[in-house]
């Protein structure tokens, strides 16, 4: 399939590693130039090595405004962005200390606010673009045991994406949402051998998802510059479960 993406931009957070690093390579691929922004440079200039000129390092958090602003302001060009970056804190609610629920919700929900928010004028002025925006099967959809601040900030992506795609779909803006099952990245296997009993974890994720495996990040990217591209032009505030049949 084409998706005629041919010398357009987009961003994406969290492309140094996992998924966003995934559709980084998959954009690259068809055509586009990336916008990579990470807080992690190393993962970073490594991307940059495969995918040279056509990904441009942007390594900065996507929770300081300040930031977002400094550093992203030469960009004048830019037709779509995956809000991918992300983390995932384990536990339930008197595991979690207010600490932990602030950076969770800093992280995974309000820096999608601020990026969003800040690329916004260029989207209204350009009367077209799409954002992706990655929740996952722990949120609103589906209660999963011991991701209780993640799920809480996933659940809010949701309600963003939504509210978004109503206030902005007669400026030709499109904004969705996928719900991964578990992904095989390089935080999922840090969760993996950071248990208790390694082999025993892996086989638990593997048997969340009925096809009875994880994902592999390529698995998600696919839907990712679908929704990214004109092939989804009438696509607009949907979420999408990708999860092997996790929340069923
Ligand atoms: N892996 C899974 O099983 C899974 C399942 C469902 C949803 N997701 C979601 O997909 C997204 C990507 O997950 P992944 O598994 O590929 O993770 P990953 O840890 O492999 O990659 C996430 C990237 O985000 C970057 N990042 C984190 N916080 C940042 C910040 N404040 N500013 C800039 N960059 C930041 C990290 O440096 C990292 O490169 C996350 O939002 C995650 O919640 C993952």
């Amino acid at each position: 399939m084409d998706f005629n993406l041919k010398n357009n931009y987009y961003a994406v957070t969290g492309a140094g590693n996992g998924i966003g690093r995934a559709v980084s390579i998959l954009l690259v691929k068809n055509g586009a130039k990336v916008i990579g922004i990470d807080k992690d440079k190393n993962s970073l200039f490594n991307l940059k090595k495969k995918l040279q000129k056509n990904f441009i390092i942007k390594n900065l958090d996507c929770t300081k405004s300040k930031d977002i602003k400094e550093e992203l302001d030469d960009i004048k060009k830019i037709d779509g962005l995956v809000n991918c970056a992300g983390i995932v804190p384990q536990g339930n609610i008197m595991d979690c200390s207010e600490e932990e629920w602030a950076e969770t919700l800093n992280t995974n929900l309000t820096s999608i606010f601020l990026i969003t928010k800040f690329f916004m004028k260029k989207f209204i002025n350009q009367k077209r673009s799409s954002i992706v925006n990655i929740s996952s099967v722990a949120s609103s959809i589906k209660g999963v045991k011991r991701r209780f601040a993640y799920s809480s900030s996933k659940a809010g992506i949701i309600g963003l994406t939504k509210s978004i795609a109503v206030d902005y779909a007669k400026a030709g803006i499109r904004c969705n949402a996928i719900c991964p099952g578990t992904v095989d990245t390089p935080s999922w296997r840090k969760r993996v051998i950071s248990s208790n009993n390694p082999i025993q974890s892996k086989k638990d994720f593997n048997s969340r998802q009925i096809i009875g495996r994880v994902a592999k990040p390529e698995e998600i990217s696919d839907l990712i510059i679908f929704l990214l591209s004109s092939r989804s032009s009438f696509v607009t505030g949907s979420v999408y479960n990708i999860d092997g049949g996790m929340s069923l």
